[in-house]
């Protein structure tokens, strides 16, 4: 099957019901979208599908052939993304481990809404668990972001 990751098209001979997370870390080595809870429950595995945030520790690889993945390493090479712009910039990240399902989030609750509010993003952001407790900076930096 063909998948789509990054803009990069990747022709791949594997089982259609393997999640995308085990895809993405064991075959693509695409390391940076992280393995929590493997069952939904987390939000580390966040992707975008089709500029959607999605789980990919519980998508099945057959569900996104004809669409477009983006992981933390097709938003930027250089972590010069707005929204990692706006991360660094409000201090966010503690141990880390949760923060690239953070801002996969973030980006596809601002695609979706340019200027979000409090709620929008309390809405947006609530599969993402940080057991680091970094939400109101999340909520800080998304706001960071909306202003450009
Ligand atoms: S690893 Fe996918 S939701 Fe936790
Ligand atoms: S920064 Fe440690 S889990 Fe979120």
């Amino acid at each position: 099957m063909i998948i789509k990751i990054n803009n990069k098209d990747y022709d791949l001979n594997i089982d259609p019901n393997m999640p995308l997370l085990w895809v993405l870390r064991d075959i693509l080595g695409l390391t940076g979208t992280k393995y929590g809870c493997g069952v939904g429950d987390c939000g580390s595995c966040m992707v975008l599908v089709d500029s959607v945030a999605r789980k990919s520790c519980i998508l099945p690889v057959s569900q996104i052939v004809g669409k477009s993945i983006t992981t933390i390493e097709g938003l930027s090479s250089d972590a010069s993304h707005i929204v990692q712009k706006a991360w660094i910039e409000a201090g966010v990240p503690q141990c880390g481990y949760c923060q690239p399902g953070q801002i996969m989030s973030a980006v596809g609750l601002l695609i979706a809404i340019p200027k979000p509010t409090d709620d929008d993003i309390n809405n947006a952001m609530s599969a993402n668990i940080c057991r680091c407790g970094t939400y109101s900076r999340i909520r800080a930096a998304i706001h960071i972001a909306a202003k450009g």
